[in-house]
């Protein structure tokens, strides 16, 4: 009735201003020949929208595209591939989703923090099963979407209620994300020194040079293990400083740790400086991805936990994690959640996956090994102790923007200009000729 109201008593050039003309078209679509060009009807909403640049990782993996050689390699992405190359979906991922296929289970909403089989045991994993902290109740988790939902979810709850501080220091460099997700959220981003060029190593004194001049009660990213980009961790008795360092200074600290079980190849080896931390008395928050270690990356699981003071404290950030989210999306998905709960808590299934973890990792160990051996085969004089040295998905070769772009014109090898590649797209078939390449520019 409305639309044949407006096709009578309206020319067809005319839009009447009671009626949003962006409607117009999808009521009669053959206004789409006369509307479009009129400019009384048709001025843009979105004329003042700049381009804005493209993804940085994922320019990389279009220009990749293009490229029609046989031997073109894409190291600019971080996931998990076999040694054909190919992305590997987990045996536990499979069964899991065997098994909760089986049970016809229904679909309802999950709770705005998410499904509880998983959060609990989502905390379980990173603090370890017999933590004082969940003994006590002193922990709040919450599902969230991957890694990067949790740090979302973590930014803007310290961007309402660290009110201490609005500064976060992140490691120089850090991973490309970190920035925007905190200065999204309204905190100011600071950094500290990480990475040291000259040694393609860590920066310890550095580090703890920074921290020590840092204000009380500011934020500090750390990044629990395989520091991406560069794939530098620091030891167990280097983390021992830091976090004394850290208390001393008052800071919060706010861990990621998106790769559990993908630096060591051992989910309890890599949760070390995490636990460390809070056996310290450190209040820690904790972002938690299962995209890297399951292999989960499109189903999108995680969680953000707090660790509270008391058991009546974490009912209070509780409740103001589900304000946080509720206008954000409601509740998060739960077919993820699903399959990583049904591992954690199926003892089979759980074994299976701690097989498989230390299977990628180790897979992706060697390639470090057989990229350095490779080098020196080809010749190679420099020191590439650091590509051995270096841990989980990444490895910051030391190449430069200039070297990166030959390796990419000249041998159809992508990667990120600051020289990251991505341990996990090579295989024992492309390896060597990944040395090769890596000579070529380097020599
Ligand atoms: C350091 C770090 N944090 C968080 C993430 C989050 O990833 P996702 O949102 O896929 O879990 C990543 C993924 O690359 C990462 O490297
Ligand atoms: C704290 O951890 C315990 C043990 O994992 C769990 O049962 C409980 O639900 C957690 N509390 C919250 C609020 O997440």
């Amino acid at each position: 009735m409305y639309a044949e109201e407006l096709k009578t008593y309206y020319p067809l050039h005319y839009c009447p201003v009671d009626v949003d003309r962006r409607v117009l078209p999808l009521l009669f679509p053959e206004l789409l020949l006369f509307v479009s060009p009129s400019p009384l009807c048709c001025s843009s909403w979105w004329g003042g929208v700049q381009m804005g640049p493209p993804d940085p990782i994922l320019g990389v993996s279009e220009a990749f595209k293009r490229d029609t050689s046989p031997k073109k390699m894409n190291l600019g992405v971080g996931a998990y591939r076999d040694d054909h190359g190919k992305p590997f979906v987990l045996d536990c991922v499979r069964k899991a989703e065997a098994l909760i296929a089986s049970k016809q289970l229904d679909k309802e909403y999950l709770a705005i923090g998410g499904l509880g089989d998983f959060t609990k045991s989502c905390a379980q994993l990173a603090l370890g099963a017999d933590s004082e902290v969940l003994k006590s109740g002193r922990n709040i988790t919450v599902q969230t979407i991957s890694g990067t939902g949790s740090l979302c979810i973590g930014a803007n709850f310290l961007s309402r209620f660290h009110s201490a501080s609005r500064d976060v220091y992140l490691p120089k460099p850090s991973w490309g994300n970190h920035t925007p997700i905190f200065r999204d959220a309204g905190m100011q981003l600071k950094a500290y020194r990480y990475y040291d060029p000259s040694t393609c190593g860590f920066d310890f004194n550095g580090a703890l040079d920074d921290i020590s001049k840092m204000p009380e009660k500011s934020v500090i990213m750390l990044h629990a293990c395989a520091h991406n980009p560069t794939g530098v961790d620091p030891k167990p008795e280097q983390w021992k400083e830091i976090a004394d360092l850290v208390k001393k200074r008052d800071l919060l600290v706010f861990f990621d740790m998106a790769y559990q079980g993908f630096a060591s190849g051992d989910i309890d080896r890599d949760a070390w400086a995490v636990r460390h931390f809070i056996e310290q008395g450190h209040k820690i928050v904790l972002s938690q991805s299962f995209a890297k270690n399951m292999g989960l990356y499109g189903e999108r699981v995680g969680g953000f936990t707090v660790v509270c003071n008391d058991a009546e404290e974490a009912k209070r950030v509780e409740s103001q994690l589900k304000i946080l989210i509720r206008p954000m999306y409601s509740n998060p998905p739960m077919n993820g959640a699903r399959i990583a709960a049904t591992i954690l808590n199926t003892p089979d299934l759980y074994k299976i996956w701690l097989e498989e973890v230390h299977g990628m990792a180790n897979r992706i160990i060697k390639m470090r090994e057989q990229l350095a051996a490779n080098l020196k085969n080809e010749g190679s004089t420099l020191d590439w102790q650091h590509v051995i040295d270096q841990i989980g998905m990444f490895c910051f070769t030391g190449l430069k923007p200039e070297q990166v772009e030959r390796l990419t014109k000249e041998f159809s090898v992508y990667m990120t200009k600051d020289g990251r590649i991505s341990m996990a797209g090579v295989t024992s078939s492309n390896v060597g000729y990944l040395a090769h390449g890596i000579h070529a520019v380097t020599k």
